[in-house]
């Protein structure tokens, strides 16, 4: 696998770092890209706003890198998955956004602690994921100590740990924990060079599966190059006519027919919606009953993330077993611009923004 990690300028002096960030003044303002209204990219632009105070039990994070996921786009835009509009607004906001700076993940340094933080000091460099609730898209952002946060390899750039969390905890978390994937297995990846995708190929490899990764042709390559024993151009190839079966397949793309798909399942395989539609969250929409007779089933729902596997993903990418794929850095002043091209839904990896 090509080695995408370019090295830290900071690493290797913190003494001069940390005496360095000590002596500043701390700031009061910050710049953030909030929102207001639910809408096109055009809704998100950056606003000086109050740096956050921190609790106790806090740490203050200069912000270095966030992505712009999907996720946001969602959160933004709420554009859901079918049937999900009401579900959504008692998430984000009946009237409007409820949390005015979106961004779920972010890599950066820590300014300030509370006075009961013990896991860090002022100079670490962390990896943190704030999942849903967001505001990494500022520049600076409070973090509990005990919540998913992590220290930063000192090998691995801000800009690759800002791309780690949000599809890395994803794939663990459908792939290892709900569909409990075992060595040997054959796993499909749909929409194998997203960021759940790209990090679902290189999770399903980490388990031991047979995987094969379903993406245009512009990304088989790439979904190759991350460890894919089989590639399949869903532009030239429809997966469902090809005679093959598979025991897991992960669906990170749009909405797929469930009656389609449990054809291409081995018996006790699991069809795993990352993305599905309300019908299928709550079983209107389900496998024929053949297929549940052969011990088919459908997992679904939201992905949880633990601490230890932002851990888990930090050390395998320090030791190059996992490669957070980015397809574009933009300054944090065109973060309209990362917005829109997540929005194409045919982002390859991860968008990043670098304050
Ligand atoms: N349930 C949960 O907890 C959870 C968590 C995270 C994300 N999600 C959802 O999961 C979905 C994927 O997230 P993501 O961040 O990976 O999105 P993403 O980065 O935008 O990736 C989507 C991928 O789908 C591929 N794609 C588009 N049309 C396709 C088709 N017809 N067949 C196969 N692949 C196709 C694109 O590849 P090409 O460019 O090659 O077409 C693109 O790489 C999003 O809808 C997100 O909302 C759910």
């Amino acid at each position: 696998m090509t080695n995408h990690f370019p090295q830290d300028t900071f690493s290797g002096n913190t003494f001069s770092k940390d005496s360095f960030l000590m002596s500043l003044p701390k700031p009061t303002k910050m710049k953030a890209a909030t929102y207001s209204k639910y809408g096109p990219p055009i809704v998100v632009g950056i606003q000086e706003v109050p740096v956050p105070e921190i609790k106790d039990h806090e740490v203050l994070i200069r912000i270095r890198a966030a992505s712009v996921s999907s996720g946001d786009w969602r959160a933004r835009s709420l554009s859901l998955p079918k049937g999900f509009g009401l579900l959504g607004r008692l998430i984000f906001g009946i009237t409007g956004p409820r949390k005015p700076i979106l961004g779920t993940e972010l890599s950066g340094e820590v300014i300030d602690t509370g006075k009961d933080v013990t896991e860090f000091v002022v100079g670490d460099q962390v990896i943190a994921f704030a999942d849903t609730e967001l505001g990494c898209h500022a520049e600076y952002r409070a973090f509990d100590q005990n919540g998913l946060i992590t220290k930063k390899p000192a090998n691995l750039s801000f800009e690759h740990t800002a791309a780690l969390s949000f599809g890395g905890t994803t794939a663990l978390n459908f792939l290892r924990d709900k569909a409990n994937v075992q060595q040997g297995e054959k796993v499909l990846i749909i929409g194998a060079s997203g960021s759940v995708g790209s990090a679902a190929v290189q999770i399903g490899k980490y388990l031991g599966a047979e995987v094969t990764g379903v993406c245009s042709t512009r990304n088989l390559d790439i979904v190759r190059e991350l460890g894919a024993d089989h590639v399949i151009d869903y532009t030239q190839e429809d997966v469902t006519k090809l005679g093959e079966k598979y025991d897991v397949i992960l669906n990170c793309n749009a909405e797929i027919n469930i009656r389609q798909y449990e054809t291409i399942l081995n018996a006790n395989g699991r069809l795993v919606l990352v993305l599905g539609s309300f019908a299928q969250a709550i079983g209107f929409d389900r496998m024929s009953r053949k297929a549940r007779k052969a011990g088919k089933r459908i997992i679904g729902g939201v992905a949880t993330a633990k601490r230890r596997d932002i851990e888990l993903l930090a050390h395998l990418a320090a030791n190059l077993q996992f490669t957070p794929v980015i397809e574009h850095v933009y300054p944090f002043s065109d973060i309209m611009c990362a917005h829109a091209a997540v929005e194409s839904g045919h982002k390859r990896g991860n968008v990043i923004v670098k304050m």
